[in-house]
């Protein structure tokens, strides 16, 4: 067991006490694919929610030292999805034509550039580019690439030693890694040097009105420490001279969104960051109730998805999860699933096959196993790439397969 937090949480944007809104309870590390030897030991926390009204931050109550989630055997490799490459391939082409045209000599910087998925766009173009990926297995398969990376954490000590090496980015890129990381001012004030005067600092995350919207829980896991939204982006670049210029929702991962930041005053600020925090009004995403009903929707989809697999399991159907993701291992240790609900758990990433999820302690298998040997229902863990998998599966559904999804309801497709 490990021993209890010391301090009582607080907001880690104002720093002010944080109270929890709801608990998911004990929870192991996300990407903590493990062997039977390593169960023993393994490590737990208790996931919860809080929110800061003022600053208007989703966040977590405790917190895992990213020094146990990001290392030399990071499980998550970008590249495993072909739908991912061609969006980062979308993303740097409109970052090159919306933001370098006007630099002699261009200079992309990326956060979180994992095995260089995004930079190698730039690469392509003979862009210089500079990627920052502390997880050292990842960062080599980038540096096999030909990817320029520095395998460290990204904070404002990085950034000056970038600037004073290199000089000031035109653009500053990050994608599924700001909510990673909760010395967030410290992250901010680093972009705020490393930026040329008309630079652009452009992420994305997953957002917080669609985890809201779909109850889509699963986004809620030990990496994900903070959910984003206009408004608290906005908050948090205010208070380093930042300031948020445009929002663009994107399909992937289940719903995200892009924001884009300048230097402030140093580029128009487009409509759809008033739009986007009208929606977010709307929403109900600046009042802590929203946060309370969201922890009732959440008990409720927990319920469905145990009766529907209780219940293929009476039926003696078999049942395999689909993408042994980060999500599921909350939804597994959630929801209580067992190896006696879900065989196996299908994956493509070698680093995880043969390993077990953490938590629940699942096996997890390769692809081939899964069309080798198919399941009555594949529990879609993957669900934010379901079109990609889908498209893929046509042969699984025309043998009778079905998919069992939980995001935004529970039910079974086709
Ligand atoms: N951008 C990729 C990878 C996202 S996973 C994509 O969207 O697919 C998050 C990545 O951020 C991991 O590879 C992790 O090692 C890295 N990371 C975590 N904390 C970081 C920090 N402080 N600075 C830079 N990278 C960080
Ligand atoms: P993600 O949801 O965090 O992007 O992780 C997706 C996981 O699902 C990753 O481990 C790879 C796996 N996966 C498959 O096994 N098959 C697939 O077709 C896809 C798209 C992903």
């Amino acid at each position: 067991m490990n021993p209890a937090p010391a301090a009582a949480p607080s907001c880690l944007v104002t720093g002010k006490p944080l109270e929890k809104i709801f608990s998911f309870g004990r929870m192991p590390i996300a990407n903590g694919f493990l062997a039977p030897e390593q169960f023993a030991d393994e490590y737990f926390f208790e996931l919860a929610i809080g929110f800061n009204p003022e600053s208007r931050m989703l966040q977590l109550t405790e917190r895992v030292d990213e020094r146990k989630m990001f290392h030399e055997n990071y499980a998550f490799f970008s590249s495993t999805s072909a739908y991912m490459q061609r969006h980062f391939a979308e993303f740097a082409a409109k970052v090159s034509e919306a933001y370098l045209g006007e630099s002699a000599d261009p200079f992309v910087v990326e956060i979180g550039s994992n095995d260089g998925i995004m930079l190698q766009n730039f690469a392509a173009r003979g862009v210089r580019h500079l990627g920052i990926e502390p997880s050292a297995n990842v960062a080599a398969k980038a540096r096999e690439k030909g990817i320029r990376t520095v395998s460290e954490f990204f904070d404002e000590k990085l950034a000056e030693r970038i600037v004073a090496e290199h000089g000031q980015a035109d653009a500053f890129l990050g994608a599924n890694v700001m909510c990673h990381i909760p010395y967030i001012h410290s992250v901010f004030e680093g972009v705020k040097k490393l930026l040329k005067p008309k630079g652009v600092f452009a992420f994305e995350d997953p957002y917080l009105g669609d985890i809201v919207q779909k109850t889509s829980y699963d986004q809620i896991y030990d990496e994900h420490v903070f959910y984003f939204s206009a408004a608290s982006i906005g908050f948090v670049a205010a208070a380093h001279g930042l300031e948020l210029v445009a929002v663009e929702p994107q399909s992937v991962h289940g719903g995200s969104m892009r924001y884009v930041l300048s230097h402030r005053g140093a580029r128009p600020v487009d409509a759809s960051v008033r739009r986007q925090e009208d929606i977010e009004r709307f929403l109900g995403l600046d009042r802590p109730e929203t946060y309370v009903k969201f922890g009732r929707a959440v008990e409720r989809s927990r319920d469905a998805l145990m009766a529907l697999l209780d219940d293929c399991r009476k039926k003696g159907r078999r049942v395999a999860g689909y993408g042994a993701t980060s999500k599921s291992t909350t939804v597994t240790n959630f929801c209580g699933i067992t190896p006696q609900h879900v065989e196996f758990i299908s994956d493509t990433t070698p680093i995880k096959q043969g390993k077990f999820s953490p938590g629940a302690h699942i096996p997890v298998r390769p692809y081939e196993d899964f069309v080798k040997n198919r399941p009555d229902y594949a529990l879609l863990f993957a669900w934010n790439h379901a079109a990609e998998i889908m498209a893929k599966e046509r042969e699984f559904v025309a043998a009778g397969g079905r998919f069992i999804l939980y995001v935004p309801q529970v039910g079974i497709e086709p």
